[in-house]
Protein backbone atom coordinates (compact mmCIF):
# COMPACT_ATOMS: atom_id res chain seq x y z
CA UNK A 1 0.00 0.00 0.00
CA UNK A 2 1.37 3.46 -1.19
CA UNK A 3 5.19 2.65 -1.33
CA UNK A 4 5.97 4.37 -3.76
CA UNK A 5 5.14 7.68 -2.19
CA UNK A 6 8.20 10.23 -2.11
CA UNK A 7 8.25 12.05 1.68
CA UNK A 8 6.50 13.24 3.30
CA UNK A 9 3.90 10.81 3.18
CA UNK A 10 0.30 12.03 2.68
CA UNK A 11 -1.75 11.81 5.77
CA UNK A 12 -4.99 13.29 4.22
CA UNK A 13 -6.36 12.47 0.29
CA UNK A 14 -8.57 15.36 -1.41
CA UNK A 15 -12.03 14.89 -1.96
CA UNK A 16 -12.24 17.02 -5.11
CA UNK A 17 -9.39 15.57 -7.03
CA UNK A 18 -8.17 12.61 -5.22
CA UNK A 19 -4.60 14.18 -4.90
CA UNK A 20 -3.02 12.69 -1.92
CA UNK A 21 -1.59 15.20 0.18
CA UNK A 22 1.16 15.57 3.45
CA UNK A 23 0.02 17.52 6.19
CA UNK A 24 1.47 20.80 4.93
CA UNK A 25 -0.55 21.14 1.62
CA UNK A 26 -3.90 19.68 3.14
CA UNK A 27 -6.74 22.85 3.85
CA UNK A 28 -10.05 22.57 5.38
CA UNK A 29 -13.29 23.22 3.98
CA UNK A 30 -17.24 23.38 5.48
CA UNK A 31 -19.76 21.83 3.93
CA UNK A 32 -23.40 20.82 4.57
CA UNK A 33 -24.13 17.28 6.58
CA UNK A 34 -25.23 15.81 3.55
CA UNK A 35 -22.13 16.38 1.10
CA UNK A 36 -19.60 14.43 3.61
CA UNK A 37 -20.80 10.88 2.67
CA UNK A 38 -18.84 8.40 1.12
CA UNK A 39 -19.55 4.87 -0.27
CA UNK A 40 -19.35 2.44 2.80
CA UNK A 41 -16.66 0.07 2.98
CA UNK A 42 -16.30 -3.43 4.99
CA UNK A 43 -13.71 -3.28 7.59
CA UNK A 44 -13.35 -5.37 10.91
CA UNK A 45 -12.25 -3.90 13.74
CA UNK A 46 -9.99 -5.82 16.44
CA UNK A 47 -6.88 -5.98 18.92
CA UNK A 48 -3.73 -6.38 17.08
CA UNK A 49 -1.65 -9.57 17.33
CA UNK A 50 2.25 -10.15 17.13
CA UNK A 51 1.86 -10.81 13.26
CA UNK A 52 0.33 -6.89 12.77
CA UNK A 53 3.82 -5.31 13.81
CA UNK A 54 5.08 -4.68 10.56
CA UNK A 55 1.70 -3.58 9.39
CA UNK A 56 1.60 -1.06 12.71
CA UNK A 57 5.46 0.07 11.89
CA UNK A 58 4.29 0.72 8.72
CA UNK A 59 1.48 3.21 9.51
CA UNK A 60 3.24 4.66 12.49
CA UNK A 61 6.36 5.28 9.87
CA UNK A 62 3.95 6.95 7.49
CA UNK A 63 2.26 9.34 10.08
CA UNK A 64 5.34 9.70 12.46
CA UNK A 65 8.49 8.74 10.94
CA UNK A 66 9.40 6.21 13.90
CA UNK A 67 6.86 4.39 16.48
CA UNK A 68 7.57 6.34 19.60
CA UNK A 69 5.41 9.21 21.07
CA UNK A 70 5.21 12.12 23.28
CA UNK A 71 2.12 13.21 25.09
CA UNK A 72 1.12 14.03 28.18
CA UNK A 73 4.53 14.50 29.12
CA UNK A 74 5.56 10.96 29.14
CA UNK A 75 7.16 9.15 25.91
CA UNK A 76 5.56 5.85 24.39
CA UNK A 77 6.05 3.11 22.29
CA UNK A 78 3.07 2.31 20.04
CA UNK A 79 4.62 -1.08 19.49
CA UNK A 80 3.88 -1.97 23.56
CA UNK A 81 0.52 -0.01 23.41
CA UNK A 82 -2.88 -1.65 23.37
CA UNK A 83 -3.72 -1.35 19.69
CA UNK A 84 -7.00 -1.85 17.97
CA UNK A 85 -6.62 -1.85 14.35
CA UNK A 86 -8.99 -1.64 11.64
CA UNK A 87 -8.31 -4.43 8.51
CA UNK A 88 -10.11 -4.67 5.04
CA UNK A 89 -9.25 -6.96 2.56
CA UNK A 90 -6.54 -8.19 4.85
CA UNK A 91 -4.64 -5.10 4.70
CA UNK A 92 -4.52 -2.45 7.52
CA UNK A 93 -6.24 0.59 6.99
CA UNK A 94 -5.83 2.38 10.44
CA UNK A 95 -4.78 1.82 14.01
CA UNK A 96 -5.53 2.85 17.59
CA UNK A 97 -3.31 3.10 19.80
CA UNK A 98 -4.06 3.01 23.95
CA UNK A 99 -2.22 2.68 27.49
CA UNK A 100 -3.96 2.94 30.57
CA UNK A 101 -2.42 5.94 32.97
CA UNK A 102 -3.64 7.54 35.88
CA UNK A 103 -7.02 5.00 35.96
CA UNK A 104 -8.09 6.23 32.53
CA UNK A 105 -7.57 4.42 29.00
CA UNK A 106 -5.07 7.42 26.66
CA UNK A 107 -5.14 7.11 23.36
CA UNK A 108 -1.67 8.04 22.49
CA UNK A 109 -1.89 7.45 18.52
CA UNK A 110 -4.25 7.07 15.87
CA UNK A 111 -3.99 7.33 12.52
CA UNK A 112 -6.15 5.93 9.10
CA UNK A 113 -4.63 5.30 5.68
CA UNK A 114 -6.47 8.68 3.44
CA UNK A 115 -7.81 6.41 0.75
CA UNK A 116 -10.26 5.20 4.40
CA UNK A 117 -10.69 8.41 5.46
CA UNK A 118 -14.50 9.62 5.98
CA UNK A 119 -15.57 6.30 5.82
CA UNK A 120 -16.57 5.67 9.89
CA UNK A 121 -12.99 3.94 10.37
CA UNK A 122 -12.01 6.41 12.71
CA UNK A 123 -15.27 6.18 14.98
CA UNK A 124 -15.43 2.41 14.62
CA UNK A 125 -11.44 2.66 16.61
CA UNK A 126 -12.89 4.88 18.79
CA UNK A 127 -16.11 2.86 19.54
CA UNK A 128 -13.38 -0.37 20.44
CA UNK A 129 -11.37 1.92 22.31
CA UNK A 130 -14.31 2.70 24.16
CA UNK A 131 -15.36 -0.79 25.05
CA UNK A 132 -11.91 -1.77 25.87
CA UNK A 133 -12.37 0.77 28.75
CA UNK A 134 -15.45 -0.12 29.94
CA UNK A 135 -14.65 -3.71 29.99
CA UNK A 136 -11.64 -2.78 32.49
CA UNK A 137 -13.71 -0.67 34.72
CA UNK A 138 -12.07 2.48 33.49
CA UNK A 139 -14.31 5.81 33.47
CA UNK A 140 -12.71 7.82 31.30
CA UNK A 141 -11.04 8.35 27.83
CA UNK A 142 -8.42 10.43 27.14
CA UNK A 143 -6.39 11.94 23.76
CA UNK A 144 -4.19 14.48 23.16
CA UNK A 145 -3.68 16.67 20.23
CA UNK A 146 -1.77 19.41 18.84
CA UNK A 147 -3.19 22.74 18.07
CA UNK A 148 -2.06 22.91 14.33
CA UNK A 149 -4.42 19.33 13.87
CA UNK A 150 -7.98 20.72 13.54
CA UNK A 151 -9.27 17.57 11.84
CA UNK A 152 -8.41 15.87 14.84
CA UNK A 153 -9.64 18.20 16.84
CA UNK A 154 -13.11 18.48 14.84
CA UNK A 155 -13.66 14.63 15.28
CA UNK A 156 -13.03 14.23 18.75
CA UNK A 157 -15.18 16.94 19.97
CA UNK A 158 -17.86 15.36 17.40
CA UNK A 159 -17.23 12.25 19.57
CA UNK A 160 -18.53 14.36 23.03
CA UNK A 161 -14.99 14.56 23.88
CA UNK A 162 -14.07 18.38 25.57
CA UNK A 163 -10.74 19.81 25.75
CA UNK A 164 -9.62 20.06 29.47
CA UNK A 165 -6.24 21.13 29.28
CA UNK A 166 -3.87 23.06 27.30
CA UNK A 167 0.03 22.51 28.03
CA UNK A 168 0.92 25.79 26.24
CA UNK A 169 3.96 25.65 23.53
CA UNK A 170 4.87 21.80 24.96
CA UNK A 171 5.69 20.74 21.64
CA UNK A 172 7.54 24.12 20.23
CA UNK A 173 9.66 23.66 23.62
CA UNK A 174 10.28 19.92 23.15
CA UNK A 175 11.75 20.26 19.51
CA UNK A 176 12.96 23.70 20.11
CA UNK A 177 10.88 25.79 17.48
CA UNK A 178 7.63 25.58 16.24
CA UNK A 179 7.47 23.21 12.78
CA UNK A 180 4.88 23.47 10.57
CA UNK A 181 1.71 21.27 11.15
CA UNK A 182 -1.30 20.48 9.40
CA UNK A 183 -2.04 23.00 6.38
CA UNK A 184 1.21 24.47 7.43
CA UNK A 185 -0.15 25.74 10.78
CA UNK A 186 3.01 26.28 13.81
CA UNK A 187 2.88 22.93 15.78
CA UNK A 188 3.12 24.46 19.50
CA UNK A 189 0.64 23.44 21.82
CA UNK A 190 -0.24 19.85 22.95
CA UNK A 191 -4.40 20.26 23.30
CA UNK A 192 -5.75 17.81 25.43
CA UNK A 193 -9.00 16.38 25.76
CA UNK A 194 -11.25 13.86 27.79
CA UNK A 195 -14.80 12.11 27.92
CA UNK A 196 -16.50 9.89 29.84
CA UNK A 197 -16.83 6.08 28.94
CA UNK A 198 -19.85 5.57 26.73
CA UNK A 199 -20.29 1.46 25.85
CA UNK A 200 -22.32 -0.70 27.89
C1 LIG B 1 -8.85 12.18 11.95
C2 LIG B 1 -9.02 10.74 11.50
C3 LIG B 1 -8.45 9.78 12.55
C4 LIG B 1 -10.51 10.48 11.34
O1 LIG B 1 -10.67 9.14 10.87
P1 LIG B 1 -11.78 8.81 9.77
O2 LIG B 1 -11.75 7.35 9.53
O3 LIG B 1 -11.61 9.72 8.62
O4 LIG B 1 -13.08 9.21 10.61
P2 LIG B 1 -14.59 8.90 10.28
O5 LIG B 1 -14.78 8.43 8.91
O6 LIG B 1 -15.08 8.02 11.38
O7 LIG B 1 -15.19 10.35 10.34
C5 LIG B 1 -15.58 10.95 11.50
C6 LIG B 1 -15.64 12.44 11.35
O8 LIG B 1 -14.35 13.02 11.17
C7 LIG B 1 -14.35 13.87 10.00
N1 LIG B 1 -13.07 13.74 9.34
C8 LIG B 1 -11.89 13.95 9.95
N2 LIG B 1 -10.91 13.79 9.06
C9 LIG B 1 -11.47 13.47 7.88
C10 LIG B 1 -10.97 13.20 6.58
N3 LIG B 1 -9.68 13.26 6.33
N4 LIG B 1 -11.81 12.88 5.59
C11 LIG B 1 -13.10 12.84 5.83
N5 LIG B 1 -13.63 13.09 7.03
C12 LIG B 1 -12.84 13.42 8.06
C13 LIG B 1 -15.51 13.41 9.19
O9 LIG B 1 -16.03 14.54 8.47
C14 LIG B 1 -16.48 12.91 10.19
O10 LIG B 1 -17.17 14.00 10.65
P3 LIG B 1 -18.76 14.01 10.72
O11 LIG B 1 -19.06 13.08 11.88
O12 LIG B 1 -19.08 15.41 11.00
O13 LIG B 1 -19.24 13.49 9.41
C15 LIG B 1 -8.32 10.52 10.13
O14 LIG B 1 -8.82 11.46 9.21
C16 LIG B 1 -6.80 10.57 10.19
O15 LIG B 1 -6.13 9.57 10.45
N6 LIG B 1 -6.22 11.70 9.90
C17 LIG B 1 -4.75 11.84 9.88
C18 LIG B 1 -4.28 12.00 11.30
C19 LIG B 1 -2.97 12.68 11.34
O16 LIG B 1 -2.95 13.87 11.38
N7 LIG B 1 -1.88 11.92 11.36
C20 LIG B 1 -0.55 12.48 11.42
C21 LIG B 1 -0.06 12.78 12.80
S1 LIG B 1 -0.37 11.51 14.01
Amino acid sequence: MNSDYDLPFPQYRCPTCGKDLPLGEARMTVTCADHTEKAPVDFEVRRAQPSDRSAIETICDRALGETVVDVFGETFDIIDGINMIAVADGELIGLMSLVVRQGEATIVFVSVYPEHQGTGVGSALLDAADRFAAERGLSFLRVATTNDDVPLIYFYQRHGFAIYDVAVGEVADRFGSATPGFSSIPVRDEIRLRRAVCAD
